[in-house]
């Protein structure tokens, strides 16, 4: 049923292959959700003209329009809220939340990043990972905490690094896996029963559809 769905809010700032991705996810039922805005700090993102043209609502609000991060974000949370947002989504959104964004949606909120965290967090994820030369690497998705690149994690998928590996070759193998990850985290948080322990996301059994509540 359309209403019992949960809400997705998705934050970009640029190309958005795990926005649309995520999109796809819910109109295939792949996970209980619908999005119901699609929000870009930049004006430029190809993601919010897909989105646009898909259907979606969407906002552009940029930050160089606030004085202050807080102010951007309290511009964000209050779209959110009127667009019915239960769960953020930050999706190559290149922003860091300020503590008041962060607490309006208390463990609500998720992030992807290439890399397997807590290894090489920031910018320039695949490369910090060639440079270091490392054989393995990945993508993790996390709830979002007031630091960066930091809270406890929901998902990851690892990929073996070739020997001759691009950055350019890796960031387009791991875009795949990334994808995955997140339509996995989206639908292990939002069919299963969890907590968090410590920097633990503990899963419970998954609720059978008869005992799901309405
Ligand atoms: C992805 O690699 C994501 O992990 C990182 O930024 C990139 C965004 O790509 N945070 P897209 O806009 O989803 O295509």
């Amino acid at each position: 049923m359309e209403s019992s769905k949960a809400v997705l809010g998705v934050l970009i700032s640029g190309r958005g292959s795990n926005m649309k991705s995520i999109v796809e996810a819910c109109e295939s039922d792949d996970i209980p959700a619908r999005v119901g805005i699609v929000i870009s700090n930049r004006g430029d993102a190809p993601g919010i003209g897909w989105a646009a043209g898909h259907g979606l609502d969407t906002a552009v609000i940029s930050h160089r329009d606030f004085e202050s991060r807080e102010a951007h974000d309290r511009a964000v949370v209050g779209k959110l809220r009127a667009a019915g947002v239960d769960w953020v989504c930050l999706a190559g959104y290149m922003r860091l939340l300020s503590a008041e964004f962060v607490q309006a949606f208390p463990r609500r909120i998720l992030n992807i990043h290439p890399a397997l965290l807590p290894a090489f967090p920031g910018l320039d994820a695949q490369q910090q990972a060639l440079d270091y030369g490392v054989r393995v690497t990945g993508c993790t998705v996390h709830l979002v905490d007031e630091k960066l690149d930091h809270g406890p994690i929901v998902a990851q998928r690892s990929l073996k690094i070739r020997d001759d590996e691009s950055v350019e070759g890796l960031k387009s193998r791991l875009i795949i896996e990334e994808h995955r990850c997140y339509v996995e985290a989206l639908s292990r948080i939002l069919e299963e029963q969890w907590d968090v322990q410590g920097r633990r996301v503990i899963f419970e059994k998954r609720i059978s559809a008869a005992r799901r509540p309405h």
